[in-house]
Order: structure tokens, then sequence, then C-alpha cells
């Protein structure tokens, strides 16, 4: 994984990808499943519904750190695999083939298989409506993947896959940061 300028680390998530969460409670590590993301702002700030429901999130509660991890579509039905098993019961490192990688921030780990990850902390939380706010620390993208194409969930069980990329970079320079 090479490092990508923190300030470009939105353009990861601004597409709205599947993504893969990982947590570390202090014995083990675990990963979810998150498709109900988005961006807060440029700095980057995110946010992802999810609570109690899942394993993970006495976890991401109690360290208040995570990674937010980007799948491609090779790697479909471990991503739908991770989200239909807890790791209760579960070693999904384990079970998915996944290699956890300590980043240089938190202790929840990177996954080497996908194609860019991002270093967060839980920076705030609306319980109302069971949103975690994360800004990321730290982000990484493995520059010499070839399958670069991410997973978009519908939400009925089928998925969509990024297609063509469009560039209107121009008509955009009013609105797109300095560098990037
Ligand atoms: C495609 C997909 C998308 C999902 N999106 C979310 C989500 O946005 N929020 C959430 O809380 N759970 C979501 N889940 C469910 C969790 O990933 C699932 O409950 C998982 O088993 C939690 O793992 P854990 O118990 O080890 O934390 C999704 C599952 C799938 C398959």
């Amino acid at each position: 994984m090479r490092e990508l300028k923190l300030s470009k680390a939105f353009t990861l998530l601004e597409p709205g990808p599947v993504v893969l969460v990982t947590t570390h409670d202090g014995k083990k590590s675990n990963v979810m499943t998150i498709s109900w993301t988005m961006v807060v702002d440029f700095t980057p700030v995110f946010a992802i519904t999810t609570g109690a429901w899942n394993h993970s999130f006495a976890a991401l509660r109690k360290t208040r750190e995570c990674v937010i991890a980007i799948p491609t579509v090779d790697m479909l039905d471990q991503v739908v695999g991770i989200g239909t098993c807890s790791g209760a019961d579960t070693d999904k490192f384990a079970k998915f083939k996944l290699t956890p990688v300590q980043g240089q921030i938190v202790k929840a780990p990177l996954i080497k298989e996908c194609l860019a990850n991002i270093e967060c902390k839980v920076v705030d939380r609306v319980r109302k409506h069971n949103i975690v706010v994360l800004e990321g620390v730290a982000a990484y993208v493995d520059p010499a993947r070839k399958e670069k194409r991410t997973i978009h969930a519908v939400g009925d069980g089928t998925f969509v896959v990024d297609g063509r990329k469009l560039d209107r970079r121009k008509m955009m320079a009013s609105k797109i940061p300095a560098g990037v």
C-alpha cells in the first residue's frame, strides 16, 4: 500500500462504494460490511450508520477507532460473506482469507487485499439515527492493483459495479479543493 494524501481520502468514499470496516477490541480484529456511508467534509470526515446490533460496534464504541477498507468487485462474495456472519463466533480474517496490516495510527488493521484503506477515529455520534462520525487520519491505496472497480449495493441483495469514468474536472474546477 502507498500512502495517499489525506486531503484526497474523501475521493475514496465520494463514489459511494460498499466498504469493509475493521475494528480491534484489544484482543482480536474483526470486520463488517457497511453500505450506508457518506462524506461529511473534505478534511476528511465521514459518517457510517451502524449500531449495537453488530458485534463490531462494542469495539468501535470502546476504542473509538476503525479502518474503512475499500474492496473491489472481485471481492464481492467475501464482502457479502463478511456482512452475513458475526465476529462474535467467527474469525472473519481467517475465514475470508484477509491479511491484516498494521497501520500507523489506529490498532484496527488495514486489509491488504483491498484497493484502499483509511485509518479513522470516531469524533462524534448521532445516537438517534445510529450515525457514527469518523475523521480519517491516514490513507493508503494499492497502485499495483489491476482490478479497481468498486461495488455499490442496491439494498435488495443486488449490486452495481463501477462503469465508465467521465471527466468534468474543468466544469467543476470551482468546487474541487486545491491539490485534489
Ligand atoms: C452488502 C451489505 C451491506 C451492509 N451494510 C450495513 C450498514 O450499512 N450498516 C450496518 O450496521 N450493517 C450493515 N450490514 C450488516 C453487517 O455487515 C452485518 O450485520 C455483519 O454481520 C456485522 O458483523 P459483526 O457482527 O462481526 O460486527 C451490511 C451487510 C451487507 C451484506
